[in-house]
């Protein structure tokens, strides 16, 4: 008897620290999504352009980009073969006019492409991801990338990059 509430009592404990790890690890598992790339104004500039009023990408993409490539994304860039670990970010600012001069207002969304051939297999190797204002946790694709796919799509012949390195 004595030895039976024993056993139950271990296996209650085991169960138990079962659920805790399997609750810790839970997070870690469902983030198994594009992460926030961290201090990517580090990285290599690739280009800047100004999206202005009347193009049709103004609505979303309106205002300054920016665009960064980590180590890995700039070898692809020089290669044209991205390797897994390049990340590519597309930095999106409002553009604003002050004295005759056009200069960078307020953050509104952050783009990233995260190269990963085994878990981005369907949109092409890449994950995609977008971040909302200055918010490093608010996530805008709700649909694993297709739609960010959709149009990357069409530069197959690019590693599905539409930008290019210069010098
Ligand atoms: C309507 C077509 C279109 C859609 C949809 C689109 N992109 Fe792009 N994306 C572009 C174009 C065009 C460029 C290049 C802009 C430039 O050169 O200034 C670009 C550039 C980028 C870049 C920089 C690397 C590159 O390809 O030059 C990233 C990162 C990026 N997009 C992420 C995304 C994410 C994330 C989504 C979905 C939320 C998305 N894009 C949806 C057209 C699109």
């Amino acid at each position: 008897m004595f030895m039976g509430n024993k056993y139950k009592v271990l296996a209650g404990l085991l169960i138990g620290c079962w659920g805790w790890m399997a609750a810790s690890r839970a997070p870690s598992t469902l983030q198994a999504g594009v992460p926030y790339p961290e201090n990517f104004r580090s990285w290599t500039l690739i280009k800047t352009a100004v999206i202005e009023k009347g193009n049709p990408a103004f609505a979303h993409w309106g205002g300054f980009h920016h665009i960064y490539a980590n180590e890995k994304a700039m070898a692809g860039y020089r290669t044209g073969r991205f390797a897994d670990g390049s990340v590519i970010v597309f930095d999106v600012l409002e553009a604003v006019e002050k004295n005759n001069t056009l200069e960078e207002g307020e953050r509104r969304i952050v783009d990233v492409m995260v190269r990963d051939t085994v878990r981005y297999a369907a949109t092409g190797g890449w994950g995609f991801e977008e971040f909302n204002g200055a918010s490093k946790t608010e996530r805008l694709v709700g649909d694993s990338g297709k739609s960010c796919f959709g149009c990357h799509r069409v530069r197959e012949g690019n590693g599905f990059v539409f930008s290019g390195y210069r010098e």
